[in-house]
């Protein structure tokens, strides 16, 4: 990941890269809040969904992304911005990113620039957990080899890198299935052979190994809670 940015981050989402299913992930953050009283900023919105529910609850929501997915904007929803999230202006009470932070090129500076911008109560924001057999064998080849485990994230996050001064962070995982389950097999089986392309490596061997073992540990998705102290 050397050479990536966000800005190159951008260009990758502009050529229309579809990044993974997060229906589990979009529903577990969903469920978390009691979204209807509050004016919420989503940055990193996508196309919308989540804005689009978080809004039918009669939240205030303003959705954010710095690439243009042709938001339907002529139906009642979410207020759209296009542009950075340093382009957007106010204080909200929530800010909510859904695997938006290992994006950026310093997710510590955007949480401090979250916290002293939009001065919100609360901040959601979810990741990918690494802390589980998929995330060892793949942070494995990442962390000795450098080898491209992931298209567009410039970080690798955990529970340390959310720490922000005046919160407190408190977090949960899901999407059990995609850490050591038949989502996590069906996504090796994709994804290594891509991984090791330039590599002598014996991946049905591994993939054949990983199918023994038994579901266990944090699931595939961490959802950090910072809550004003
Ligand atoms: C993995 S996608 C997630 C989209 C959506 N949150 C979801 O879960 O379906 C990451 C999104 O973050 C957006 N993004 C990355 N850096 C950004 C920035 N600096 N400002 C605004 N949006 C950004 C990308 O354009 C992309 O839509």
């Amino acid at each position: 990941m050397k050479n990536r940015t966000n800005a190159s981050v951008k260009k990758h989402y502009e050529q229309g890269h579809k990044y993974t299913s997060r229906q589990t992930e979009e529903d577990a953050v969903f469920d978390s809040y009691e979204w209807s009283h509050y004016e919420v900023l989503e940055i990193g919105c996508g196309e919308g969904t989540l804005a689009k529910r978080i809004y039918d609850t009669g939240a205030a929501i303003f959705a954010s992304d710095y690439v243009d997915y042709d938001w339907d904007k002529t139906k009642r929803g979410p207020i759209y911005l296009l542009g950075s999230y340093k382009e957007i202006l106010g204080h909200y009470d929530v800010v909510v990113m859904q695997g938006v932070l290992e994006h950026m090129d310093d997710p510590k500076e955007t949480l401090e620039y979250i916290r002293d911008n939009f001065q919100p109560d609360t901040i959601i924001s979810s990741s990918p957990c690494w802390f589980n057999p998929r995330g060892i064998v793949l942070q494995t080849l990442y962390q000795l080899f450098d080898l491209p485990i992931t298209l567009a994230d410039l970080h690798y996050i955990s529970p340390k890198d959310m720490e922000l001064e005046g919160y407190k962070l408190t977090w949960k995982t899901v999407d059990h299935d995609w850490a050591s389950g038949q989502k996590m097999i069906d996504d090796l089986e994709n994804r290594l052979p891509k991984v090791l392309e330039n590599v002598e490596a014996d991946v049905e061997k591994l993939l054949h190994w990983l199918k023994q073992v038994p579901q266990q540990g944090l699931g595939a998705t961490i959802i950090y809670y910072l809550e004003k102290i």
